[in-house]
């Protein structure tokens, strides 16, 4: 390749021919992995907080490509594919209840039990003889710790949903507390990889969070070797993998130049820290501790489509008494939801400010600025990764390993870019 002078077609083309030739040379452990834009098949995924929806309330919601319409009635949360029979419409886009158990497509009145999904009603003909016969694809969904999880795929019955959920997430006496669900633009296995990624540490070495807690952070961690990483058995939990990273980077320099994190002496030996993180499937993430002692910090990263993910994080602790369930409660609104996330964060601060930045914030930022290389310009196989990256490689290896399928799009899920609640749509970005 020609390195110097004026850019011209013929090198453009070089480039290209030799970045093609290098693409095509780096096939992978992990090719499953890299089919799986939309998401893993057959996973039970974290969809929204049971608070998000009231009794009687409808929303719309786009995981994996799959549009669903959810209503909750007598506490229970139902699904229903969200696209009309008749002519296609969202429901979620103008739902009409007229009863408890329904749900009314707001063009021309075909109206659907929701438990069972058969049609009940078509109110622009009344008694029409389809009635009985329509049957809308509902979708298994189960409400635990706060969360609503749905289930994609074909399965039925669908394996347990104790397989797909991080194993801390299910401890008795746990409460759970939301901390934040965005609509972020990166695909799903960006957000994954980053949530464990064992060297980014050091792009959050300014981070708030760290200098309102006053501890020395290392610019990096990682696991010294592969003892310190567990491979999870699926049988009765989820497959995921833990690491307990040893390693810990506390300086580097350049040309004399040294660089540290805030609060970190380069000639003092500090302690290493005793923190837990594991990466379960389908895509959830359990850190123990985080952001304080004593508390879970979980993130779902579920597809959206192969653009956008929900990012969801909740803490967790276990709570013995109501007096502590509702100290906890207030500790983490007040407190540690405000390190890690800032609602405000997207528009009002100045990109990269660690000060002013939700710890997770800035983790969305930076998948944001990773999305488009490895969406669209083969990123998976032109990366060159380091040693800290070997755990990412464990990663998508097991998931290439033990997934149950992959999310194609298909005859449930035609549409990009579509935005469930017909608001906010930007056919560049798609659903925000
Ligand atoms: S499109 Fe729904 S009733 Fe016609
Ligand atoms: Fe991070």
């Amino acid at each position: 390749m020609k390195k110097n002078g004026p850019a011209t077609e013929s090198m453009r083309d070089d480039l290209e021919e030799e970045t093609l030739a290098e693409a095509r040379e780096h096939t992978t452990s992990y090719e499953p992995y890299l089919e799986a834009s939309l998401g893993l098949r057959n996973h039970w995924y974290a969809s929204f907080f049971g608070e998000e929806l009231s009794e009687g309330e409808v929303r719309g919601e786009m995981i994996c490509g799959e549009r669903i319409v959810f209503k909750r009635l007598d506490n229970q949360v139902f699904a229903l594919e969200d696209r009309c029979p008749h002519r296609g419409s969202a429901f979620s886009a103008r739902p009409e209840c007229y009863s408890k158990n329904t749900l009314t497509c707001w063009l021309h009145g075909f109206t659907f039990d929701v438990r069972s999904g058969k049609l009940v009603e078509v109110l622009t003909e009344p008694g029409s003889k389809l009635i009985g016969k329509l049957q809308q694809k509902t979708y298994p969904v189960q409400e635990i710790n706060g969360v609503v999880f749905v289930f994609i795929g074909d399965m039925d019955p669908p394996p347990a949903i104790e397989q797909d959920i991080q194993p801390k997430f299910l401890q008795s006496n746990l409460v759970v507390q939301s901390v934040a669900r965005n609509k972020s633009r990166a695909n799903w296995r960006l957000a994954a990889e980053n949530g464990y990624d064992a060297a980014h540490l050091y792009a959050h070495r300014n981070a708030g969070l760290f200098k309102q807690i006053d501890i020395p952070v290392p610019l990096s961690t990682f696991p010294s070797n592969k003892g310190k990483v567990t491979e999870l058995n699926g049988d009765n939990g989820p497959w995921g993998i833990v690491k307990f990273d040893d390693i810990n980077i506390w300086h580097a320099e350049v040309d004399g130049t040294y660089i540290t994190a805030p609060n970190v002496d380069p000639h003092l030996e500090h302690d290493n820290w005793d923190i837990e993180v594991g990466l379960f499937m389908p895509c959830g993430l359990e850190v123990d501790y985080f952001p304080a002692p004593g508390v879970l910090h979980f993130e779902w990263y579920t597809p959206i489509d192969e653009d956008h993910h929900l990012y969801i994080i909740a803490h967790g602790a276990i709570c013995d008494t109501p007096e502590s369930e509702v100290i906890f409660r207030s500790r983490c609104k007040k407190e540690l939801a405000p390190l890690v996330w800032r609602s405000e964060g997207d528009n009002n601060v100045p990109v990269g400010d660690g000060d002013t930045w939700g710890f997770n914030n800035f983790d969305d930022w930076g998948r944001e600025q990773m999305h488009h290389v490895y969406q669209y310009e083969n990123f998976w196989r032109r990366e060159r990764l380091f040693r800290p990256d070997y755990i990412v490689l464990r990663w998508r290896n097991l998931v290439s390993q033990r997934l149950r399928g992959i999310q194609k799009w298909g005859t449930w899920a035609p549409t990009r870019g579509w935005s469930p609640d017909g608001k906010n749509y930007d056919p560049k970005f798609g659903p925000k």
